[in-house]
């Protein structure tokens, strides 16, 4: 029997080209021009599960793309896990700024990734990050060592809101029933700094139009007296914050859950160096909420904003419009307790109340989520800590995530589960920007910590 880091060592090349086979197909849910690449995606996700030996495995059909799922049964008395995670990625776009193709995995070295890293759209979001739990299965049942169950669920729409789950868990309580749920889509602070997400951000998120005059006009003849629905635009955006970079909306922080002066001081505890992250994006000074540290102001406070603006003339040269209309694309990114859809009110009740009477405004909601924090004090934050102290030879820090994903809060609330978020990836392997990537030491090193995970929370869950 091989143990975890000789079956690495020894797969280690194939491990690599199989992602980079997934890697090729461009699952873009967001643009149905890719559909059928979506659907090819879930095929080859199918495929996988089998040859890394599933007893059962099956393509599920819901209103939106389907979930793949797979089962591995060792004993229906022992402790069951449930992998979650999507295989749709984000559009590459803006293409001009890939320095290779998107759907083209390359190998690379970067200073935070000396052992190279693979760059492709879905590298580390999520595709690299969940094909470490498929990997991880196989070496276990391969080797004989798969100490509990295992089921997977991989999803084809999480990249937009993922709005057919909800109705698929409900459907499927049976099926998923589970002890706890693993998910790798989000990130850890550093290499040699593993950490543990102890919680992800809401999100509500609106797009709006401005409505001026009822056809474009001559920027002259016009100018100057009736009402530019771009200028209009920018200027109710622009009162969403006010001086001290708070949200301006009505009744949008009063669920807001503060947190105590120990909790923070335990946030403060995480390394975290303001020099490095102004280097790393090349900014000359952070930004937000005053009275906020940077680590809380991307986690634990809530957010809001401009994601994409557009209207009038873009092209080439100039040319002297007034537009009749403008657009916005905004996120509200949410935390415990506010509630998605409250605060979607909130929003459309105060745009509409700031708009002046030359213009009509439309807001129109897109997906939302629920925020989710998840306690330490459970047998599957202890797994998932022994895990990494085994193989980083570290004790992981638990941290709060600032990016959201929809399904977690909705597996708490409908399948009762603890969810545990094992991310490897780094901030800077640029997920939904271009030249994503994912390094090869992540990859690998999440294979090998993954088993130590089912070991430990077997070992925890049947002592009890
Ligand atoms: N994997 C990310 C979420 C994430 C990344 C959480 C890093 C924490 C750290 C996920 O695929 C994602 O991008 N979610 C979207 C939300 C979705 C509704 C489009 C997001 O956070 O913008
Ligand atoms: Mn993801
Ligand atoms: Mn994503």
């Amino acid at each position: 029997m091989k143990n975890v880091k000789e079956y690495i060592e020894a797969n280690k090349d194939r491990f690599l080209n199989e992602l980079i086979d997934l890697l090729k197909i461009p699952s873009i849910s967001a643009d149905t021009a890719f559909s059928q690449d979506v659907i090819d995606a879930a095929r080859a996700v199918e495929k996988a599960l089998k040859e890394a030996g599933c007893d059962t495995t099956e393509i599920c059909e819901t209103d939106g793309y389907p979930v793949v799922f797979g089962e591995k049964i060792v004993d229906p008395k022992l402790p069951t896990v449930l992998v979650y995670g999507h295989y749709d990625v984000q559009p590459p776009d803006p293409m001009n700024l890939w320095d290779s193709p998107p759907f083209e995995p390359v190998i690379k070295k970067t200073d935070l990734h000396p052992d190279g890293a693979i760059f492709a759209r879905g590298a580390c979001d999520d595709k690299g990050q969940f094909y470490m739990h498929v990997k991880a299965v196989e070496y276990m049942i391969k080797e004989d060592v798969l100490p509990c169950n295992v089921k997977f669920m991989i999803e084809g729409e999480e990249e937009v809101g993922s709005d057919s789950l909800e109705a698929f868990l409900d459907k499927n309580r049976d099926k998923l029933k589970n002890d706890v749920i693993l998910i790798s889509d989000t990130g850890m602070i550093a290499n040699d700094v593993p950490s543990i997400t102890t919680g992800l951000r809401g999100l509500s998120y609106v797009e709006v139009e401005v409505t001026g005059p009822n056809r474009d006009l001559h920027s002259g003849i016009y100018g100057g007296a009736v009402p530019n629905p771009i200028n209009i635009l920018s200027k109710m955006i622009a009162s969403l914050h006010d001086e001290n970079n708070r949200i301006t909306i009505p009744g949008f922080y009063d669920k807001v859950e503060e947190l105590s002066p120990e909790d923070r001081a335990l946030m403060a505890e995480a390394p975290f160096n303001v020099e490095d992250y102004k280097k790393a994006l090349d900014i000359g000074d952070v930004y937000g909420e005053k009275g906020y540290t940077t680590p809380e102001r991307y986690s634990i406070r809530p957010t809001l904003d401009v994601n994409g603006i557009w209207g009038g003339y873009t092209g080439e040269g100039a040319k002297t419009v007034i537009a009749s209309k403008a657009f916005a694309k905004i996120s509200m990114r949410l935390v415990p307790d506010q509630d998605p859809d409250e605060i979607t009110q909130l929003f459309m009740d105060h745009f509409m109340a700031i708009a002046p009477k030359g213009v009509k405004v439309k807001v129109k909601p897109h997906h939302g989520g629920l925020p989710y924090v998840t306690p330490i004090d459970n047998i599957g934050y202890q797994a998932a800590a022994k895990a990494y102290e085994t193989t980083f030879g570290k004790i992981a820090i638990p941290e709060r995530g600032g990016g959201s994903i929809p399904i977690v809060a909705l597996f708490e609330q409908i399948l009762d589960s603890k969810i545990i978020l094992m991310g490897f990836g780094l901030d800077s392997d640029a997920i939904h920007s271009p030249n994503e990537h994912f390094g090869i030491w992540n990859y690998l090193k999440g294979i090998e910590t993954i088993p130590y995970f089912y070991k430990y929370y077997t070992e925890l869950a049947t002592q009890q």
